[in-house]
């Protein structure tokens, strides 16, 4: 890896929360510092980079001026209203379609890149659509979640630079390593489940001694992620641990398909 040119990346941020950028920067194996100084070029990310203006847009211009980089993608973008999401005066689809001319690949982190995510939920008034149906014909990868797992992100832009391409994925372009395994199945209440163990309301016994949260409603029988794993902020702790059941946020369709997140 440390004969490897440090490849060019270009970050770009539509229709979100910036909790996605939020997440790369707690990033741990490697860390964001290591990824950023070590092994990548990371020439234009608006929320974190120091330049600003014109000098922000030359600095991503020239990068893709160059070729064979990659793009991330952070939110969704807005086809219906333009105007809801510009930079430097240009829409974001126009962004889109310039930033990915000659790319090695598009790593779209989170939910709404990925699949429209919360932008994209009912009634969709901005026309919010994923990243895949603006722009084809670059090799795509998936990063779902809201946020996204900073891990698998460093370990995705990591088998890039290692193998130049990117890790065998699902048929929603996520990759297989971390988007392979329901979260029902390796939940650490999964034990409860199987024993006939639930938590019925808030606050009572079951949920308080770490049974199972299917009956509040928890999405995990239907969601695919590595999260009881690799889990979040440096592997402290994830939804499930924290005695809130899982939401469904990395798949397809989320928030509606989702949604009511809580039965009692
Ligand atoms: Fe499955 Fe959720 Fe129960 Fe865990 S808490 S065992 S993911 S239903
Ligand atoms: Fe999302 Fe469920 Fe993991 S809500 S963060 S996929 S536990």
């Amino acid at each position: 890896l440390d004969k490897v040119d440090r490849p060019t990346v270009i970050w770009l941020e539509f229709q979100d929360c910036a909790g996605d950028s939020e997440a790369f920067l707690r990033s741990r194996n490697p860390s964001a510092a290591d990824l950023i100084l070590g092994m990548i070029s990371l020439d234009y990310h608006e929320t974190v980079m120091a330049a600003s203006g014109t000098a922000a847009e030359k600095a991503r211009d020239d990068a893709v001026a160059k070729g064979g980089h990659l793009v991330v993608v952070e939110g969704s973008i807005p086809t219906g209203i333009p105007g809801a999401c510009t930079i430097g005066g240009k829409s974001a689809e126009d962004i889109l379609r310039e930033a990915v001319r000659g790319a090695a690949g598009i790593i779209n982190v989170g939910t709404c890149s990925a699949f429209g995510g919360i932008p994209a939920a009912g009634p969709n008034p901005t026309g919010a659509v994923r990243v895949e149906d603006v722009v084809g014909g670059v090799p795509v990868v998936n990063l779902t979640g809201c946020p996204v797992n900073a891990d698998n992100m460093t370990a995705t832009i990591v088998h890039h630079l290692t193998f130049g391409e990117f890790p065998a994925r699902d048929r929603f372009s996520r990759p297989l390593f971390a988007y392979g395994q329901r979260i029902h199945d390796t939940c650490q209440r999964r034990g409860h489940f199987d024993a006939g163990e639930f938590a019925e309301q808030w606050g009572d016994a079951g949920h308080r001694n770490g049974w199972c949260l299917y009956r509040l409603g928890c999405k995990g029988p239907s969601t695919f992620h590595n999260c009881p794993s690799v889990r979040f902020n440096g592997g402290t702790s994830w939804p499930v641990a924290a005695g809130h059941g899982c939401v469904g946020c990395s798949e397809p369709g989320f928030w509606d398909t989702m949604s009511p997140f809580y039965d009692r």
